[in-house]
């Protein structure tokens, strides 16, 4: 069992995590982008080994996505995939997210 919840908020970097039983076992930052508003990317996603392939991944950048949508001016959400496994670009397929064609360096994008 663990929840995701806003662990804080600096500069325009949103910090979200996931817990179990008080331990931090889940990670990712979103952040709007300094030069363009409308764009948001997420990064810094990651589980602790010992919890990964049960979908914890995926529930953080869901509850990422429903946070983000309630910012009125944004119309994407940009992630990359540092993944040795490509479950990033997994995780995003099954979101909603498509290759960005101007973007070949595994830039996955969402338009809102
Ligand atoms: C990327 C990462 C956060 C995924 O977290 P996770 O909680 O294991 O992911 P989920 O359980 O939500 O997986 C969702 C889907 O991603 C894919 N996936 C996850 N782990 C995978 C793996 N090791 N190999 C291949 N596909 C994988 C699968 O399609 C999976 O769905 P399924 O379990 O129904 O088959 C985790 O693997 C991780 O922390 N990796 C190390 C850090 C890292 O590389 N971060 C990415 C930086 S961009």
């Amino acid at each position: 069992m663990y929840i995701i919840k806003l662990d804080g908020i600096k500069d325009s970097d949103f910090t979200l995590i996931a817990q179990s039983e008080g331990n931090k076992i889940g990670h990712l930052v979103f952040t709007v982008n300094v030069f363009d508003k409308e764009t948001v990317i997420i990064t810094d996603l990651e589980v602790r080994p010992k919890y990964q392939r049960k979908g914890i991944g995926k529930a953080l950048v869901e509850e990422a996505i429903r946070r983000i949508t309630k910012f009125s001016n944004v119309r994407r959400i940009l992630m990359e995939d540092g993944s040795a496994t490509g479950a990033t670009t997994q995780i995003a397929f099954k979101l909603g997210f498509n290759y960005e064609p101007n973007f070949p360096n595994l830039r996955l994008v969402l338009p809102l």
